[in-house]
């Protein structure tokens, strides 16, 4: 592990560059600002995500009142479920662009290996984020279907009607099955991660790491934020899977 200075350092640019340099260099900033605000919006979204995933802890009422509310937001001027449109816009949207973004430095950061160009994050770190980004958004996928898309509920003994038109009893059910806990803690281990690294790296785009002590505290809020959003998202599965709700 290298000293925190000489990590801080092989961070910044040590070339001169060419026009043709120059060209790339640009290229790859407008991409990180891509990443780095597409970024943001999700991180703005799991925070809601995550509060609102915690009003479970006070029961069906609470949780299917909180629910409704997403949809009835903003009305009469907002038709019903409005509000809800227009965030699932903006995320799609974001999801476009972050997913282009990472493709792109993807391909760009492989081809400058090949052409022994500068390399800037460690290996081990670019693979974490690729592949676990991947793993996120198959989760995403998963997740969606399961409970907007399709309401699929897993769990034998509580399948029917009543399972699926009542977001509350639909949650309880699906983390009353043990495989379904594991997928959402093997998620949220791969968010941790990527969150971890994410807003760190979002900080340095935005140039807010450009000492040392700035550094420090830019990894400092990437892993609380990151923590701080798994665990609240982890407390409910785990409640339920415990059979501290039902
Ligand atoms: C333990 C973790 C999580 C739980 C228990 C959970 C639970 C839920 C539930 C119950 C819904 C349906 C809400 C409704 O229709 O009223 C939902 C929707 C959704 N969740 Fe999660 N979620 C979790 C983590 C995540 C994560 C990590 C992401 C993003 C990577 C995410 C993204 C979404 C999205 C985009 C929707 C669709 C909202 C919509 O447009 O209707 N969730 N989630």
């Amino acid at each position: 592990m290298p000293a925190l200075g000489a990590r801080y350092l092989s961070v910044m640019p040590s070339t001169t560059l060419s026009p043709r340099g120059t060209t790339a260099r640009s290229t790859t900033i407008a991409l990180k600002l891509l990443m780095a605000v597409t970024g943001l919006v999700f991180v703005g979204y799991l925070l809601l995500h995550m509060y609102g995933n915690l009003k479970a802890l006070t029961g069906e009422e609470g949780f299917n009142e909180y629910a409704e509310h997403l949809r009835s937001f903003g009305e009469p001027m907002l038709p019903h479920g409005g509000l809800l449109w227009i965030v699932r816009v903006v995320l799609i949207l974001s999801l476009i662009g972050h997913a282009y973004a990472s493709f792109k430095l993807w391909s760009r950061a492989d081809s400058a290996r090949r052409t022994k160009y500068a390399a800037v994050k460690s290996a081990a770190t670019a693979k974490w984020m690729r592949w676990g980004g991947v793993f996120i958004l198959l989760f995403l996928v998963w997740h969606l279907l399961q409970f907007t898309i399709v309401k699929i509920s897993v769990n034998p003994d509580k399948q029917g009607a009543n399972v699926t038109s009542n977001p509350y009893e639909l949650v309880v059910a699906s983390f009353q099955v043990w495989w379904m806990v594991l997928i959402y803690v093997a998620a949220m281990i791969a968010l941790f991660m990527h969150l971890k690294h994410g807003v760190y790296s979002a900080q340095q785009t935005l140039g807010w790491t450009s000492s040392p002590k700035a550094h420090v505290r830019a990894m400092t809020i990437g892993v609380a934020l990151a923590a701080l959003i798994v665990v609240g998202f982890l407390i409910p599965p785990l409640s339920i899977a415990f059979g501290l709700i039902d």
